[in-house]
């Protein structure tokens, strides 16, 4: 059952053309394939294996010959025809299936009434028998013939090349695809649908129809999710010079989705909260989320569609290099900093905790044994920072010349990662050393430089060494190819001036043009390593790993002096961030350790001096104040622990806010005061940044036992105009129990209540209080009349929540974990890909003390005793075990 990377192999035969032509009915759906097959090898007497699950096989003929019993194999998971034809063949195979029960939702299933459908990665052999592996690209025609009047809209991919009505008040669509793809790049829509209608012209001329589909009364909602693909198409042809293919790109939003979005060729289907946005509505959050999303899905259509996978195991050579790509495009459409900072945050909170727990695995993983559980935080985040890399070494023309290359060799092919890593070095003439390590080896890198600085020499010494830890199945580590940038800062607070650097006993100009330069980027390859930097007339402050030039742990012996000088004055504004985040990691540590020693809690007045110099700097971005003010999570801190402890974590970390709160009272009053707006929502930098750092002040006040501070509060909630205000002032108000906050979350579900978007706002505040006892409260609301199980959603805010809040999913009583290991099993029936990211909150269960590991183990052992237990849920609980 578990699949591995070696054991690749070329399919032995590959399929030409594929015309589908799906009868959509109530009670079941009839699916007709028929798909030209050639072998690989002519004259090749192999069999031919289709995958299929699910699926009432009605008939099968091969050339026109109807096959009988005895002439092909069926088992759970396949169809076999054991001597098909030599050469070029017809296979027609008709099924039946029965979406309006799919609660799985891949395949084709029914979301709100319509049908749709998500095939990646391996939802296609729900749909119908075929080899559903992405190096098999064939051209599609899809007719879709279905009821007129509950299905008015059927779409699929490509162009739409004839529809008419049938007798019986049917109605059909014939859709033809141009492009060779996978059929994971398969799409189905059938529905009660409007559109939101625009063109965009792409720069060699081509008139493109854009059309973004709801239910009719969200189409307002869709202006947002409109602007931001037109900008994604500009983007792309500006900045990689990609146009669109097609005359037509839809996208569809449905409210029952698994993931965010899919890349379907000219249909992406989108999860409705990554496309539904109105100033009332939807929060900065949420915009900022669409654009990126609506972004990343157009941008596969060049990264993953034209150039797809080879195999599973490639995901990364398409999503890792389309998150970069829309974390690029999310940069040039807003702040260029501030997106760094979130992308860093999300790496280290998310993926740095994965990649030392159980499931870490490379970029590349080399097994799985449910695919869906490899679409990962190390897959895409972690994937978009060795993308970076190439950057970082290869500069921005360089990178462009390595896409342009790689665009050019492999157009209309499914390839691998080491295609992608060939085009940027064959386009540069580079040497990238054992940079491809990055795909192979899991766990974070944990590099430790040390600094001296020679008066009489003039020169500066940074002395390297790494470490890679052990991971599952991985013991031994080979030292990484890790680009470090860096720059020297002077007495002043300026970069220096770099001119040369001694490595491996060789002089390197670091200068371009005999220019000097103030940043250069140290290539770090072995277990220990020194870079002496010449001509430095003062001991220097180094900042190192600017911009966060690779995926690491970093640990300096730089003191909190010189951070507190980085804070201040690094012209690298990453770096500033991050010497504030240094300094609160480091401060937050001894707390803890305080804490767990039952010591008395101060905080260092230096701290809350630098942070308030942060806070009133009005030459700062409002938005950068906002990142840099902000303390590390709890999960940052408690994964840099030997022991997590998260009462201690979260008791230091309140203590902290409300401390800040009080001392810095009369300063995030006035950041409130002076950040207020009445003018109309604008979602643009200024008016998010304005909004960010006035609802971080909104907080810290919001943190303090003072009935004026609830006051205020109220105030916003009640004079908020547009969704952010209003929520964050909620949010603000819900961190202390009492009156107003019963009150005020029930004014708010009474205002919302028909809106299911904000109503999981609502939920997921609920479920993320840190409340003590905060489980009851959400066992309650299971059985409120918004929750539903089957919706993904509603899943991730309210059970996704609560796992989020380190004192009620680690309440010490086990509570938590158990709510959690019933509610597992419940969903695993349902829907398993939904099921296993949930069990996924039980996988750092031995970073814990043992009577929580005890609790959180019985759990784990619990599911793994349940009859049925879907492969999804199985590969993470026993992998959590192992
Ligand atoms: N390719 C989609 C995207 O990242 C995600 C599809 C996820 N599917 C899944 N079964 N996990 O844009
Ligand atoms: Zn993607």
């Amino acid at each position: 059952k578990e699949i591995f990377l070696k054991d690749y192999k070329s399919p032995d035969y590959y399929f030409d053309t594929v015309d589908l032509r799906f009868s959509l009915g109530e009670e079941k759906t009839i699916v007709a394939s028929k798909i030209t097959v050639f072998p690989r090898v002519e004259g090749s007497s192999a069999p031919l294996v289709l995958d299929g699950v699910d699926l009432k096989l009605i008939s099968i003929k091969v050339d026109g010959k109807e096959l009988k019993e005895g002439d092909y194999h069926l088992d759970l998971r396949h169809l076999i025809l054991p001597s098909p034809p030599q050469g070029k063949f017809t296979l027609e195979i008709d099924t039946e299936i029965q979406p309006q029960n799919n609660t799985s939702l891949e395949g084709l299933y029914k979301s709100s009434g319509n049908f749709c459908t998500q095939c990646e990665a391996e939802g296609f052999r729900k749909i119908t028998f075929y080899q559903d592996r992405p190096d098999i690209m064939a051209k599609y025609t899809c007719r879709i013939e279905a009821d007129k009047l509950l299905y008015p809209v059927l779409l699929s991919n490509g162009n739409l090349i004839e529809q008419g009505t049938l007798e019986g008040g049917k109605h059909y669509a014939v859709w033809e695809d141009p492009f060779k793809k996978p059929c994971y790049l398969f799409a189905l829509v059938a529905g009660q649908l409007e559109s939101r209608d625009d063109t965009f012209v792409t720069r060699s001329g081509r008139k493109v129809a854009l059309r973004i589909w709801t239910p009719a009364q969200d189409v307002p909602k869709t202006a947002h999710a409109m602007y931001s693909l037109k900008a994604a198409m500009k983007w792309d042809e500006d900045v990689f010079g990609l146009e669109y293919d097609l005359d037509l790109f839809n996208v569809v939003a449905v409210p029952d989705f698994n993931m965010g979005a899919m890349e379907n060729k000219s249909l992406n289907i989108f999860n409705s909260k990554l496309v539904l946005a109105s100033p009332e509505t939807a929060s900065d959050a949420d915009y900022a989320a669409i654009l990126g999303v609506i972004g990343h899905e157009y941008f596969h259509n060049w990264t993953g569609n034209r150039v797809t996978c080879r195999d599973w195991f490639q995901l990364s050579l398409k999503e890792g290099l389309t998150v970069f790509r829309d974390q690029e495009f999310s940069s040039d459409m807003g702040s260029r900093t501030v997106k760094r900072i979130a992308d860093v945050s999300k790496l280290r909170n998310y993926q740095f905790p994965q990649d030392a727990g159980p499931m870490a695995h490379p970029v590349r993983p080399h097994s799985y044994i449910k695919m869906d559980n490899f679409y990962t935080v190390t897959v895409y985040e972690k994937g978009a920072e060795v993308v970076r890399m190439y950057k970082t070494l290869l500069g921005t023309q360089g990178f462009r010349k390595g896409m342009d290359l790689y665009f050019k060799r492999h157009d209309g092919q499914a390839v691998t990662c080491e295609d992608f890593f060939a085009a940027m070095k064959d386009a540069n003439g580079a040497d990238f050393a054992n940079f491809l390590l990055w795909y192979s080896q899991a766990g974070t890198p944990v590099v430790k430089v040390t600094s001296s600085y020679n008066a009489e020499a003039h020169t500066f010494s940074l002395k390297f060494s790494q470490e890679v830890p052990p991971t599952p199945g991985q013991p031994v580590k080979e030292p990484m190819f890790i680009p470090v940038a860096v720059g020297l800062l002077d007495s002043s607070g300026k970069d220096m001036p770099l001119s040369s650097v001694y490595h491996d006993g060789t002089l390197q100009s670091v200068a371009s043009n005999n220019q000097p330069v103030l940043s250069t980027v140290l290539r770090v390859t072995k277990k220990e390593e020194e870079f002496v930097f010449c001509d430095i007339f003062e001991r220097p402050i180094p900042s190192l790993l600017r911009g966060y030039s690779a995926p690491i742990r970093l640990e300096s012996d730089l003191s909190d002096s010189d951070l507190f000088f980085l804070l201040a004055h690094d012209s690298d504004e990453f770096n500033r961030w991050e010497s504030g985040q240094v300094l609160a990691r480091k401060l937050m540590l001894s707390l803890v350790a305080d804490f767990q020693q039952s010591k008395p809690l101060t905080l260092n007045p230096k701290f809350v001096q630098g942070l308030k110099s942060i806070l009133c700097d009005p030459s700062l971005d409002k938005e950068f104040i906002a990142k840099a003010i902000t303390l590390p999570g709890e999960g940052e801190i408690m994964d840099m622990m030997e022991v997590a402890d998260p009462d201690a974590v979260y008791a230091v970390r309140t203590f902290i806010r409300k401390e800040l709160a009080s001392q810095l009272k009369s300063e995030f009053l006035s950041t409130v005061e002076n950040n207020r707006s009445s003018e109309e929502y604008v979602f643009d930098h200024t008016n998010m940044a304005r909004r960010a750092l006035k609802n971080t002040a909104l907080a810290y006040l919001g943190s303090l036992e003072d009935s004026e501070m609830t006051e205020l509060a109220l105030h916003e909630y009640k004079t908020a105009t547009n969704m952010t205000d209003q929520f964050a002032a909620l949010s603000a108000i819900s961190q202390k129990p009492g009156k107003t906050h019963d009150d005020v979350l029930a004014d708010f579900y009474t205002k919302w209540q028909h809106n299911y978007l904000v109503v999981n706002k609502w939920f997921a505040l609920q479920a993320m209080s840190n409340i003590p006892g905060n489980v009851e409260n959400v066992r309650k609301l299971l059985n409120h009349p918004a929750f539903d199980l089957r919706n993904p959603n509603k899943v991730y805010s309210l059970i996704g929540g609560f796992c989020g809040s380190p004192v009620n999913f680690h309440a010490k009583d086990g509570s938590g974990y158990k709510f959690l290991g019933e509610i597992v099993l419940q969903l695993d029936k349902l829907n398993p890909q939904v099921a296993s990211r949930m069990v996924s909150a039980f996988s750092r269960w031995r970073r814990f003390d043992e009577s929580r590991q005890t609790l959180a183990k019985q759990q784990l052992e619990t599911i793994m005793s349940a009859n049925g237990l879907s492969e999804n849920v199985f590969e993470i609980a026993s992998k959590s075990l192992a």
